[in-house]
């Protein structure tokens, strides 16, 4: 249990956020099936992550760590070894859904599986498409549910058009196609993350991508011989992590932030539009393009007037961009609460099969404090000038929810008790610390 007290006084702080977690998990996977040595620098070294490494080691991968950078000694398309025990993807649905995708192509059979929650979250969406390629992989006590039994085969192309936008599920059917040497296409409703196929690209493989007019997009893989390093890997700070220091300087008066080397990839930096639709002012510095765009974020407090509003005075979050923000809308719900108006938040389903309920636990938290919100099916509805009040907080072992709730405390009156805080080993370690160093 920690407890948080709110800040009076406007702080002016300046950090790194540690790597991005999507491409960490890339960086292992795709240097691991690559020939030669990739040096990772930047390596989010989180829970999750670690889950992945430790995965591929177990599928005689040599990974050495060194300070500040990981070297991966490529085993090629076809070099990954029968792993002796279960594969413990740990919480991460990452490292679950991609692996998957790898395992039921490899020449030996395996069992992956996971802690409570992963247990509990949909495989379906990837056993329906893997299935349909040739595989042969189901769950071991439920058809749909992780520990998943996976029995490697020889799969085939096939075209699959995905009723959800997820990247984890267009990555995992990707990553099928390239181990099993097959074509491959992934249609989703809108365009979710790409970090896959840019780490395919930078690896020598043949992916292309196309968007259509209605905001669906096409990601189609071709066989390739071989992917051959890059020789580094260099990922950025993770926008997803940024966020909740980003929202913390809009909360708190006179408050300024910088925050260092941040991804900006744009299907993944949605949160920057809905902060600019908010009406705060962010400035990107030293922006680079190369790989996975980056840049320096600096925001000052500002009142948000959120100017960008419907007919009826309401701030609608919805449509294409959820993809892009998908992870940042507990910190966003929360944020929501401080603006004069209501704010709707929709087309976000996908948030009841998270890490936690998402929907559900924000909606119960926020209420905690006292904000107005109300959950539904697909989002929550949540009323402006709420004036937040400390209070005990039940992240449910989700660690967005935690550090979310973490940053709604330093504006709320009283103390903020949040139970279970080791979670935010998730993605982010040392968020305590730098929160207590921005304090
Ligand atoms: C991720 C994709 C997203 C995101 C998750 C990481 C990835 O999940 O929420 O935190 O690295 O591909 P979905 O693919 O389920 O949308």
């Amino acid at each position: 249990m920690i407890t948080i007290r709110p800040t009076h006084h406007p702080f002016r702080h300046e950090l790194t956020v540690p790597g991005d977690k999507s491409v960490s998990h890339r960086s292992i996977m795709f240097s691991a099936l690559a020939e030669g040595d990739t040096r990772v620098r930047g390596f989010l070294r989180s829970a999750d992550c670690l889950s992945t490494m430790a995965c591929f080691r177990g599928m005689g991968v040599d990974i050495e760590e060194t300070d500040g950078e990981l070297i991966v000694h490529g085993r090629g398309l076809h070099g990954l070894q029968a792993p002796a025990d279960t594969l413990d993807a740990g919480n991460s649905g990452t490292t679950t859904r991609l692996m998957a995708g790898i395992l039921a192509a490899q020449p030996f059979s395996s069992r992956l599986t996971g802690d409570a929650s992963i247990q509990k979250r949909p495989m379906g969406r990837i056993i329906r498409p893997l299935t349909a390629m040739g595989a042969d992989i189901r769950g071991e006590k439920e058809p749909e549910l992780a520990p998943l039994l996976i029995k490697g085969s020889a799969l085939h192309g096939i075209d699959w058009t995905s009723p959800v936008a997820s990247a984890q599920v267009k990555s995992c059917i990707l990553l099928a196609a390239l181990c099993a040497g097959t074509e491959a296409s992934v249609t989703e409703p809108t365009l979710s993350r790409d970090h896959t196929e840019r780490m395919l690209g930078a690896f020598g493989g043949k992916i292309s991508t196309e968007q259509y007019a209605d905001g669906s997009a096409t990601a189609r893989i071709t066989p390739c011989d071989r992917l051959v390093s890059p020789g580094v890997i260099d990922v950025p700070g993770d926008i997803s992590s940024a966020a909740y220091f980003l929202c913390a300087a809009l909360m708190v008066p006179g408050a300024e932030i910088l925050v260092r080397n941040v991804g900006i990839n744009p299907t993944r930096a949605g949160i920057l539009e809905v902060l600019r639709r908010m009406g705060a002012v962010i400035e990107e510095e030293n922006r680079t393009e190369s790989g996975e765009p980056r840049a320096d974020l600096r925001v000052r407090y500002r009142e948000l007037a959120a100017p960008d509003r419907d007919a009826n005075g309401v701030l609608v979050i919805g449509g294409e961009i959820i993809p892009a923000l998908i992870d940042e809308l507990p910190m966003i719900a929360v944020l929501a609460t401080q603006l004069p108006c209501r704010t709707v938040i929709r087309d976000a389903a996908e948030l009841r099969v998270k890490e936690s309920d998402r929907i559900a636990v924000v909606t119960e938290n926020l209420r905690r404090m006292g904000a107005g919100i109300t959950a539904t099916g697909d989002g929550f509805i949540i009323e402006g000038r709420a004036h937040l009040h400390g209070a005990e907080i039940d992240p449910h072992a989700d660690h967005r929810i935690a550090m979310s709730f973490a940053v709604a405390a330093l504006a709320a009156e009283g103390e903020t008790r949040i139970d279970g805080e080791e979670c935010v080993s998730i993605s982010y370690p040392e968020f305590w610390r730098e929160l207590e160093r921005l304090l």
